[in-house]
């Protein structure tokens, strides 16, 4: 079997955490033998943690330098490079088909929107960056949702990370769109306003019509 990649993409609340096992399942029920390798970034590798703690302390944020916003964007990149060389392409080499949750254009999506004003066209300039060396994904999903709506989602979450706040979310999701947008053949949109099973519904349709190719 080849290997596939299918990414989950989306602002914070939009629910694609909480499709991806539904999603797994559906396919795992109409391709029995096809091994599903189920991952996210960032990682819960040593520089993912870094990240993860760096992302609960919200406090101070908006003042933070660019270089610090500079460090950030190389850890998500790093983070990146081991998810990369740990599990997704030895998984794609076994012929798995791996489900990320996040992905590359995740950072293009946030760190394009906390480098604006640092780096010139921040979302392209980190797309550049990747370019070289990061698989693509044969697939991206990308659930979309109000962000209003999604913060409200988020609302009894406990521990607000940093990157959720409306006016952050509503320029992180405007990034995603105009991603997608440049990429048509690789996107799929998924209406994550949805109820639950329709969303994992439609996902999961959309990955077993990429198979069947
Ligand atoms: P999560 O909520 O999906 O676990 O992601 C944690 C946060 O990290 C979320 O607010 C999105 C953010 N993030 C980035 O800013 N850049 C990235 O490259 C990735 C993967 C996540």
């Amino acid at each position: 079997m080849i290997g596939r990649l299918i990414t989950l993409e989306g602002i914070d609340g939009s629910g694609k955490s909480t499709a991806l096992p539904h999603i797994a399942r559906r396919i795992a029920e109409r391709q029995p033998k096809r091994k599903i390798v189920l991952t996210a970034e960032p990682t819960s590798g040593e520089v993912g943690r870094i990240l993860r703690k760096g992302l609960k302390e919200a406090s101070g944020d908006e003042q933070a330098s660019p270089a610090m916003r500079m460090n950030e964007l190389f850890l998500f990149m790093a983070d990146h490079a081991e998810h990369l060389d740990r599990i997704v392409l030895p998984s794609l080499k076994d012929g798995a088909m791996v489900l990320s949750d996040r992905y590359a254009d995740s950072t293009a999506a946030y760190q394009g929107v906390t480098l604006q004003g640092i780096l010139p066209h921040p979302v392209f300039w980190i797309q550049e960056v990747f370019r070289p060396w990061n698989a693509v994904p044969d697939m991206t999903l990308l659930f979309l949702l109000d962000p209003e709506r999604a913060l409200k989602r988020l609302g009894s979450r406990p521990g607000k990370e940093k990157f959720e706040r409306l006016e952050f979310l509503i320029s992180v999701e405007e990034n995603f769109r105009t991603i997608a947008l440049a990429e048509p053949e690789r996107f799929v949109l998924i209406d994550a306003a949805q109820d639950e099973e329709t969303v994992a519904r439609d996902a999961a349709r959309a990955v077993l019509d990429l198979l069947a190719r």
